[in-house]
């Protein structure tokens, strides 16, 4: 049974690509896991991340792509198999032994925010009270993700900024969430706001929840030297799980965005990040019981 992961926050900008990318490499190469990527964005920024430009153009004339699958699923449901919406053997990094790391990929589309109103006027027909059409909606997204578990061992979500029905499905899916955030004011209304959406219960009743047994941890992303970042981190962890493991705002993170047509090892692509991100696989595979 696979293991799935959302990386999640209501808050644009955070760094959900970012980490949804270099987990699933983390993932496919440090844990020799089966790794499967499903973005969830129509911006489809951690589809360009591990396909490159031309790649992604190429799955969109042929329909591979997550709107394709889920609008095929409303009309065809026995015969639409996820495998054919798929690419593996995606990224552009290599094993240590030289290999390449399994690594697929659900590409987004910019269709899915169109897709995502066509299943609920889909589920409005017959005038269905529109609560009950939204239920229905993310219904179909949790049913028609869930079948990635036959792919592999850990699929990993990248969901858009906001709170789509897309992605209401993955946060109920998901064994567990990661939310990224970025140390600043604001920060915390949106780690308030999406803590009580993955454990289903109210601000101060996620509060009597004893941190290791909710479904989410936060990660903290951007983080800057000095200042008052630190603050903003300690202000959240008061009241949420928080990973030990920080990612320092560095350019080697945000030059990892960039897709190369000759494959590297992990040291090359991800530069003086790397420490950093094998902390991160590291904490993150003893919490969720991922062994290599
Ligand atoms: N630790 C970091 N250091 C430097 N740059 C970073 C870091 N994390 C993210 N970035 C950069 O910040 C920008 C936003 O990151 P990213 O696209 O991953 O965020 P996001 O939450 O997925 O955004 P969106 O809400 O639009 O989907 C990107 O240009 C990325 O390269
Ligand atoms: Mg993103």
């Amino acid at each position: 049974m696979a293991l799935f992961l959302a990386i999640s926050n209501r808050k644009g900008g955070v760094g959900k690509s970012t980490i949804s990318t270099m987990l699933s490499y983390a993932f496919a190469v440090w844990s020799n896991k089966k790794v499967m990527l499903i973005d969830l964005d129509a911006q489809s920024n951690s589809s360009l991340i591990l396909l490159g430009g031309e790649q992604w153009i190429e799955a969109q004339k042929k329909s591979l792509n997550v709107a394709a699958y889920i609008e095929d699923r409303l009309y065809s449901i026995e015969q639409t198999k996820i495998k054919e919406y798929m690419i593996e053997g995606v990224g552009d990094v290599l094993t240590d032994s030289g290999a390449k790391p399994s690594l697929s990929l659900l590409p987004g589309s910019l269709n899915f925010e169109d897709m995502q109103d066509e299943l609920i006027t889909f589920y409005s027909r017959n005038q269905t009270p529109y609560q009950q059409a939204r239920n229905k909606c993310a219904e179909h997204f949790r049913a028609a993700f869930s079948f990635a578990r036959r792919q592999a061992d850990i699929v990993i979500m990248d969901c858009a900024p906001g709170l789509s029905n897309a992605t209401h499905a993955a946060l109920k899916l998901a064994n567990h969430v990661v939310v990224p955030f970025r140390p600043d004011a604001v920060s915390a209304f949106a780690v308030n706001r999406i803590s009580t959406i993955i454990e289903g219960q109210s601000f101060d009743a996620v509060q009597n929840i004893a941190h290791d047994e909710r479904r989410y941890t936060c990660l903290a992303n951007y983080v800057r030297p000095g200042g008052r970042d630190t603050i903003y981190v300690d202000e959240i962890a008061h009241d949420h799980p928080m990973l030990t493991t920080q990612v320092p705002a560095m350019p080697d993170v945000a030059d990892a965005f960039d897709f190369l047509l000759e494959p590297m090892s992990m040291d090359d692509k991800f530069g003086a990040a790397t420490p950093t991100l094998r902390a991160l696989h590291d904490e993150l595979a003893i919490k969720l019981g991922i062994t290599a």
